[in-house]
């Protein structure tokens, strides 16, 4: 008879293969990872410790009963990145196809509690079919008890989501309640209801890739917020982003030892945005240069072009950058940008990481299908979102803030801690052209006399120094002192104390 320690070794090697060699190397084959590999790239070295693996499901129906296999489709457990504590759970494909069960929901909702309880973030990689469907409504109530718990960690604790194979049906609707979504390309996809439905009720005929692929939703729905090449690529980024974040909405972000000195000048700055102000230029550049050794990490970098977020570092300490991009559709705020810029905003406010925003835009975008679609409702979600963060708020005008995306766009009446802009910002409430098209309608055909008002409008508005006059600019910095200017301004807000009025919760215009 084998001794104890025997048996253990046996089970423990058991719950270790998984679905079996055979449907491990048809995992490989399709160029993914496993679960537990993929666990192994995500986690130090030596870090996982791992929770219930000999869980099995206790479901009968369909000659289930002989069919359990330890674990259940899903490896769950504890680990750290880079030294710091994160709790995970990776869907195992290899078996039943990574389905969720009853018992396959409460290993996950034991690490969900365990992050909670212990402030530490929770990712999730994803590759699985749903509901196992032999189980019914034992595996949408497991569902259901995973929703509760990502909902009630939101803004407590980061949530991470990786999709990284399939993710159907009830597997959605957790990621989609985290901070952030990440998928693999041309291995996952993700959608509500898959092809073989969707041609049976629209008849649509469309492919798995089409429907909810990786560019589909890092590019097109933004319910991704970003697409990596591999299984590899995406974890070592998620290891990457966890490093700007903190633990819990219980602590400060980390601070990270950094070379790159508080007062280095960028003489480039003072030419980077071009004197004619419909010339675009790249925004990233301004964010790449002011940040600690330029490291930036983007979220949802193809979706909403318009405008840039991510994070980066200031003096060692995390930041979150928000910037209208030039260089895509002017920089005008539309309703996608506001969805992304503003739950962004949100995230920063829930994790205490400093926003740092830099304004050059024309505009709210006009149009009837922006209209249709909710322009309002939408732009209003970004101006409630700033309106409401209470962490520090710095803000450089660069050169356009026109109209409502001025008020938007970190303003000083938004409570600004700290408002600058460079020599060329422009302030009013439109651009030259169109501002003398209204207030000079008689003059239209006369071109002289127009080419003189937007000229008059121009000498009175295309500067910053009326809105200086007014306190609602700080100051007006030299372009190459942005970093140094905005390092200073966040030393005197390490100990900013703001608050709301109570209330149980906001109404954000969803
Ligand atoms: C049980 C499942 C399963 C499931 C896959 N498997 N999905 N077992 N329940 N939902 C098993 C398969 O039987 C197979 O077992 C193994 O996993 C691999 O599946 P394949 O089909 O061979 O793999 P592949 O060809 O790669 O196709 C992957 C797939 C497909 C596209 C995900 O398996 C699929 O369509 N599955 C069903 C998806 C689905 O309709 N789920 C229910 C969604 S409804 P063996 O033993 O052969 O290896 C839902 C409602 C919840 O989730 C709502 C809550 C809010």
């Amino acid at each position: 008879m084998k001794s104890v320690l025997e048996q253990l070794k046996a089970k423990r090697e058991a719950a270790r293969i998984g679905g079996g060699e055979k449907r491990i190397a048809a995992q490989h084959q399709k160029g993914k990872l496993t679960a537990r590999e993929r666990l192994d790239v995500l986690l130090d070295k030596d870090s996982f410790e791992e929770f219930d693996m000999f869980v099995e499901h206790d479901c009968t129906e369909f000659g289930m009963a002989d069919r359990k296999i330890p674990g259940d489709g899903v490896v769950t457990g504890s680990g750290a990145v880079n030294g710091r504590l994160v709790y995970v759970f990776a869907k195992d494909f290899t078996v039943f196809g990574g389905s969720l069960s009853a018992a396959h929901a409460r290993k996950i909702c034991k690490v969900q509690d365990a992050a909670l309880k212990n402030g530490a973030p929770i990712i999730g990689l994803f590759d699985a079919g749903g509901a196992r469907i032999q189980e019914g409504v034992d595996a949408l109530g497991g569902y259901a008890e995973i929703f509760q718990r990502n909902t009630l960690a939101s803004g407590v604790i980061p949530q991470i989501s990786v999709i990284m194979g399939p993710c159907a049906g009830g597997d959605v609707y957790s990621p989609a309640i985290t901070d952030f979504i990440f998928m693999v390309k041309d291995t996952s996809y993700m959608y509500v209801t898959g092809p073989d439905v969707v041609k049976t009720v629209t008849n649509e005929i469309v492919t798995h890739e089409e429907l909810g692929g990786a560019s589909v939703h890092a590019r097109r729905s933004g319910v991704a917020e970003g697409a990596f090449e591999n299984d590899i690529e995406a974890l070592i980024q998620v290891r990457r982003l966890i490093d700007f974040l903190p633990l819990s909405n219980r602590e400060t972000p980390p601070v990270r030892k950094v070379f790159d000195s508080a007062g280095r000048q960028e003489s480039s700055l003072d030419t980077l945005a071009p004197a004619n102000p419909n010339k675009p230029y790249d925004i990233k550049e301004l964010i790449g240069k002011v940040a600690d050794e330029g490291d930036v990490f983007e979220i949802a970098p193809d979706y909403a072009t318009n405008i840039v977020v991510g994070f980066g570092r200031l003096e060692g300490r995390t930041v979150g950058f928000v910037a209208n991009q030039p260089l895509s559709l002017a920089g005008v705020l539309d309703i996608d940008a506001s969805k992304k810029a503003g739950r962004f905003v949100r995230f920063c406010d829930a994790f205490g990481i400093p926003l740092i925003t830099f304004v050059d835009v024309p505009g709210f975008l006009p149009g009837v299908k922006q209209e249709y679609g909710g322009l309002i409702k939408h732009g209003a979600k970004l101006l409630f979102a700033y309106a409401e963060a209470t962490v520090p708020k710095l803000t450089v005008i660069i050169r356009k803030a026109y109209g409502g995306a001025y008020d938007v766009m970190a303003s000083k009446h938004l409570r600004g801690d700290i408002n600058y802009a460079w020599p060329r910002a422009e302030i009013a409430v439109m651009g030259a052209k169109g501002a003398a098209e209204i207030i000079h309608r008689k003059d239209l055909g006369d071109d002289e006399k127009m080419a003189e008002h937007v000229r008059e409008y121009e000498d009175r508005f295309a500067n910053p120094f009326i809105a200086a006059s007014r306190g609602f600019l700080d100051d007006v910095i030299q372009p190459r002192n942005t970093r140094y200017r905005l390092i200073r301004a966040l030393r005197t807000l390490r100990n900013k104390e703001l608050a709301n009025p109570w209330k149980k919760h906001d109404n954000i215009p969803l």
